[in-house]
């Protein structure tokens, strides 16, 4: 018997496309970029490779966050970490709408440009619009030495290792882990993140390639068969709440880019003011809904959702009776910090755009006029 191998082959690793193992590896990429980044024993951060000073973290007045595409909506999440455990006012900005804005940006201000490529241009232009008008840069980008670390004042770099498929999976959780990480530290040092706080999170970071490695492996067969079910639906929502908004955003975006699907992705407290009038029985309507301060409310939107007889699939908490009573399916994640939440609830929803990609039998990672990295206007 001939062996059929090709060194692509044994890049992929056995997995049928680079997508699908990038989702597979994110519980090492985010171990990596824990890794001598998390202080167990004081519940800190050792902030070294941020690259900011302690009178940094003190003097800092405002975030502003600028980014493009995926990195955008971890962005997004960002500000809530930024905001809840800094408690520094952040603002979240795609790239290409700040430029040329005439922002009220000055001393004082830190721009955090999140990029995977470290190269988009209207990211790149824009942190450098900003450094024109004197805010200090942070690049959180994956790529050593790219264009947005060369020109930051400071580079905290994402450890995910090279990323392949145009579609980025886990150059998003790792982005997700600095901000993160940048928010505990920042906390710690401006003492608006308490020691029990601190611990919690630093804890619940430390957990996570664990837990992810099980939520990707629990959830992949029942992912794969929505995926067959709903592979032909013509319009696909998602919606979240908070923390979870930018995750319905982000399952939109891949449904798109890989499946060539028609996605919004919505805050769910918006579904009353246009959305809902999508709803009927050929929509799959996915809600993400784990247990936190919002759960009441987006369970509330479950119901109208399922009132309107649309298919309801719940991203829940493990053990949401609720949720399985009132949806078609539930995906389960394991019961942890709210913070923590979109870190799992991501997982399912890029195996989600995987699968009905794989299922149209699209070009995964090379999906039509995208490309990995828009370095030109
Ligand atoms: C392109 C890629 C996306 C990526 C975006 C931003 O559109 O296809 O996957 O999220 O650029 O790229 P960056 O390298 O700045 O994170």
């Amino acid at each position: 018997k001939v062996i059929d191998w090709s060194p692509v082959m044994a890049e992929k690793a056995g997995f049928k496309h680079f997508m699908l193992k990038e989702i597979h590896e994110q519980p090492r990429a985010i171990e990596d970029t824990l890794r001598g980044r998390l202080d167990r024993e004081h519940g800190d951060v050792h902030g070294h490779e941020i690259g900011l000073s302690d009178d940094d973290a003190r003097s800092i007045k405002r975030v502003f966050l600028l980014a493009c595409g995926t990195s955008h909506h971890a962005a997004m999440t960002g500000r809530y970490y930024l905001e809840s455990i800094a408690r520094i006012p952040t603002s979240v900005e795609l790239a290409s709408e700040f430029r040329g804005r005439e922002p009220m940006i000055g001393e004082g201000d830190l721009v955090v440009a999140v990029s995977q490529s470290g190269e988009t241009i209207d990211t790149l232009i824009a942190a450098r619009e900003a450094k024109e008008r004197g805010a200090k840069i942070l690049a959180i980008a994956n790529v050593i030495g790219s264009a947005i670390p060369r020109m930051a004042d400071a580079a905290f770099y994402t450890h995910a290792g090279p990323e392949i498929g145009v579609a980025s999976t886990k150059c998003f959780s790792t982005q997700l882990a600095n901000l993160m990480m940048l928010s505990i530290w920042l906390g710690k040092r401006r003492g608006s993140l308490d020691e029990a706080k601190a611990r919690e999170l630093v804890e619940a970071m430390a957990r996570l390639p664990l837990l992810m490695r099980d939520v990707i492996t629990g959830t992949r067969q029942l992912v794969c068969n929505l995926a067959k079910r709903y592979r032909d639906a013509r319009d696909v929502l998602f919606l979240g709440r908070g923390l979870n908004y930018p995750i319905a955003l982000e399952a939109a975006l891949k449904l798109k880019e890989i499946s060539y699907v028609h996605a919004e992705g919505y805050a769910a407290g918006e579904m009353k003011h246009g959305p809902i009038a999508l709803i009927d029985s050929a929509v799959p309507v996915f809600v993400l809904m784990p247990k936190d301060r919002w759960y009441e409310r987006t369970h509330g939107n479950l119901q109208e959702a399922k009132a309107r007889e649309g298919q309801v699939i719940a991203i829940a908490t493990e053990g949401d009776e609720s949720a399985h009573s009132l949806s078609q399916d539930v995906i389960e994640v394991p019961d942890v910090p709210e913070a923590i939440t979109p870190f799992l609830t991501v997982l399912p929803m890029q195996l989600y755009s995987y699968y009905v990609a794989d299922f149209k039998g699209t070009d995964v990672d090379q999906p039509r006029n995208l490309a990995k990295t828009v370095t030109v206007e």
